[in-house]
């Protein structure tokens, strides 16, 4: 099976994060950028294949291509049969979590618990690869914590063997992971380690390369891709959306017309109120919208009335409490 050759570009991308990247948060990013990649949830592979609520765990938005769907597995046909779900739905790639320390996440056998047997991660990409034309990614991290040394070696292998069973990009959120220790507990804890993605890079030019983690600015960015190839923000872009409103122009090139605040809140109105019954969630996703704007507690306010209509009195006065 021939790859598909990718037509987006991994610049800039949204980390997957469980309830929180879902298809009307990434809705509403694709209204602030373009281009920007935007990957699903972690979605896991049995729930997939068991096929209950595949549908409901599938959909997307037709305008929120480029999207990555990402998955968790670790049985690697299983996984083949997950990439030809992603194809078939018109998924842009498909990704692999080899990452997520989370308890839950290990019980299931995928995430960063697979970095304790990478050849099944190699596998899962191998089968994966062969199953469908889709680009197949890996998101991983530098190595388990209790690994001697600063992990270099281990990400080496890992990336050497991933390249040669056909991973198309590699995402390394850049610190080790401690498995029992909670992802917000690994976060506080253990200290990004970008220098050592940085080498990573240089070792495999052919690889596309993305760095992950506590990228909390637009001016870091920039800093990033000097050294590897993409760059993919998770909690800043989901706390600051707004704050991404410059990335087409200045990443991509692309000078079109950039929707003001009011105008992403309006077609989130509108969209809203087709997707009535996930309003809870949907406003959820556009608490940050405002952020640092000196109006922020009066659209706070409206937003958490949830009612549709105190939003759309805001929109028309935007400064009257
Ligand atoms: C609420 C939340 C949910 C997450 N869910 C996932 C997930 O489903 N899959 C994954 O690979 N990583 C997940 N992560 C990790 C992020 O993708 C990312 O690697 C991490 O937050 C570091 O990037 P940041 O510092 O830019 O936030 C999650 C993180 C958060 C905060």
């Amino acid at each position: 099976m021939i790859t598909k050759k990718q037509d987006f570009s991994e610049k800039l991308s949204i980390a997957p994060m469980l309830d929180w990247t879902d298809r009307h948060y990434r809705y509403m990013m694709r209204l602030i950028s373009k281009h920007i990649t935007l990957y699903t949830e972690m979605i896991a592979c049995p729930a997939l294949i068991l096929g209950r609520n595949k549908n409901l765990l599938l959909d997307y938005n037709p305008e929120e291509h480029p999207v990555i769907l990402q998955v968790g597995g670790s049985e690697p046909k299983l996984m083949a049969e997950c990439a030809k779900m992603a194809y078939e739905w018109g998924y842009d790639g498909i990704n692999i979590n080899a990452g997520c320390p989370s308890p839950r996440v290990q019980s299931g056998k995928f995430g960063a618990i697979l970095l304790k047997t990478p050849e099944v991660i190699a596998d899962c990409v191998a089968e994966m690869v062969a199953a469908t034309p889709l680009p197949v990614s890996v998101k991983t991290r530098i190595s388990l914590s209790d690994v001697g040394g600063d992990g270099f070696q281990e990400l080496f292998t890992l990336t050497d063997s991933l390249k040669k069973s056909g991973c198309s990009h590699l995402i390394v959120h850049a610190r080790k992971a401690k498995l029992n220790w909670r992802p917000k507990e690994n976060r506080l804890r253990l200290q990004v380690n970008y220098p050592l993605v940085y080498q990573l890079k240089k070792s495999f030019p052919d690889l596309p390369i993305s760095i992950n983690g506590d990228v909390l600015s637009l001016a870091d960015i920039p800093k990033h891709l000097k050294y590897v190839d993409g760059v993919m923000i998770g909690r800043w872009a989901y706390g600051n959306p707004y704050e991404l409103r410059e990335v087409d122009k200045l990443f991509y090139g692309d000078n079109h017309t950039i929707l003001s605040r009011a105008e992403v809140v309006e077609e989130m109105i509108r969209y809203a109120s087709i997707h009535h019954k996930q309003l809870n969630k949907i406003l959820s996703h556009m608490i940050g919208l405002y952020r640092g704007q000196p109006n922020a507690s009066l659209y706070k306010k409206a937003l958490l009335s949830r009612n549709l209509d105190n939003l759309k009195a805001f929109l028309k006065d935007p400064q009257s409490p």
